[in-house]
């Protein structure tokens, strides 16, 4: 419900857990995960990308709607393995994995991975061949992309991100596809998201459906399994609903018919990625005014929750603006115009400039932040100034009724490293 007051019971579960607290709501997630598959190509895989929140409950929450992780890091393997999703069916991607990552994944079972270059792949294969195991891998492509195309590009340009098409012939040509302890399964692509415009993201994945068929013929691939990405969008911390992508499917099907025909039968496996568009919309993050104060003209309203915890990644500039709703209108019919900062000791922690809301916030209001189920918590500066991070509560709809089901609280905690955990990189 991102575009209401949260229920009444979001004052209960701030009773009970505090402030700030962060609410995932798992109906909204499955509804959210069929709803994207309804857009999709059928037959095809559905990875969720645990960059968006790595929280465990969500995690097994899109297990049990089918869908894989897609896993970058130590961290995002522990909570896939924790929220049950069998080893061998992760995909681990991302730039820069480390050798010592690489030998964790590998002796944990996971045998899919994305390759980014010749010298990912071979330390992939090094840690494969380490373990006596082979790596099944797809090479991510960074293709020129539709022209066009609209939301925030990840490849296309000069970028780390992927083999530039002309790499990647130069690599096959010089045998560094073959790296012992890998095989190349298939091709990787992910050049944009959060492309709202459908007819946008839908050019960008015929566009890579076109690749995919090109690379395969020049290479001479056997393509088991083609990611096209994803890249759809979601509202994030603004009231709005995610986009319904209603005449995708029907393109890109069209397009797979004609350069991938054989697809319907899993020759290739078609597979998508998303992240935001299906755990955007079940999070809410409920906080505190602390203070109200007027500055040269301008109000503020100091809040218990800052870029600490909601929004971090937004100082990267890549990220739309923030404003806040609060729990009820606060008494006053006219809206104020008001900025809303965070309690942290930097001009830079500011969740909205100059919001406009419903006038009369004092210090003990509740305001909720709704769409920030991605890219919310674990996307913030947690450990800047070392405020507790807020609760995170998991609610599910059991026999009609709606309950908490995992109340947690990340920590950040020195701990003395003794010699023997040292760690290899
Ligand atoms: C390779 C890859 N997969 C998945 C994602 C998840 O994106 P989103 O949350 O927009 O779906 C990203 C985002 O950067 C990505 O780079």
């Amino acid at each position: 419900m991102p575009d209401t007051a949260p229920p009444e019971w979001d004052e209960e579960l701030l009773a009970e857990y505090g402030s700030p607290l962060y609410v995932y709501d798992l109906p909204a997630v499955r509804t959210a995960c069929r709803e994207l598959r309804a857009s999709l190509p059928e037959p095809a895989r559905l990875y969720y990308s645990l960059k968006a929140n790595p929280h465990p409950a969500l995690v097994a929450a899109l297990r049990a709607e089918g869908a894989r992780a897609e896993i970058t890091s130590r961290g995002e393997l522990a909570s896939a393995l924790s929220a049950g999703c069998p080893p061998s069916e992760l995909l681990y991607s991302g730039p820069g994995k480390t050798p010592g990552e690489l030998d964790e994944a590998i002796r944990a079972g996971v045998r899919s991975f994305s390759a980014e270059s010749a010298g990912d792949l071979a330390r992939i294969g090094a840690a494969a061949a380490g373990e006596g195991a082979e790596a099944r891998c797809v090479l991510r492509v960074n293709a020129a992309g539709a022209p066009g195309g609209a939301g925030l590009r990840m490849t296309g340009s000069s970028s780390q991100f992927g083999f530039d098409e002309d790499v990647l012939l130069d690599a096959a040509e010089r045998g560094l596809l073959t790296p012992p302890g890998t095989r190349v399964v298939g091709l990787h692509f992910f050049p944009l998201t959060n492309a709202r415009d459908e007819a946008g993201l839908a050019a960008e994945l015929v566009q890579s459906v076109h690749t995919a068929a090109q690379l395969r013929d020049r290479l001479g691939l056997d393509l088991q399994l083609v990611d096209l990405g994803g890249g759809f969008a979601a509202p994030y911390a603004v009231p709005g609903e995610r986009p319904v992508y209603g005449g995708l499917r029907a393109v890109v099907c069209a397009a797979l018919d004609e350069w991938l025909p054989g697809w319907r039968d899993g020759t290739p496996v078609v597979a998508f990625e998303s992240g935001r568009h299906l755990v955007g919309g079940a999070g809410r993050l409920l906080c505190t005014v602390t203070d109200v104060k007027r500055s040269r003209g301008a109000d503020f309203a100091v809040l218990d929750a800052g870029i600490n915890h909601l929004g971090g990644l937004s100082g990267l500039g890549r990220l739309l603006p923030m404003s806040a709703r609060p729990l009820r209108p606060a008494g006053a019919e006219a809206t104020q115009r008001i900025t809303l900062a965070g309690p942290l000791c930097t001009p830079a922690d500011l969740l909205g400039r100059q919001v406009e809301i419903p006038g009369g916030l004092r210090p003990g209001m509740v305001l909720a932040f709704p769409n920030v189920g991605a890219y919310g918590l674990s996307a913030s500066l947690l450990g800047f100034l070392g405020h507790p991070a807020p609760a995170e509560v998991v609610t599910d709809v059991t026999d009609g009724e709606r309950g908490v089901v995992s109340a947690t609280r990340l920590t950040l905690e020195r701990s003395e490293i003794r010699t023997k955990e040292r760690v290899r990189a």
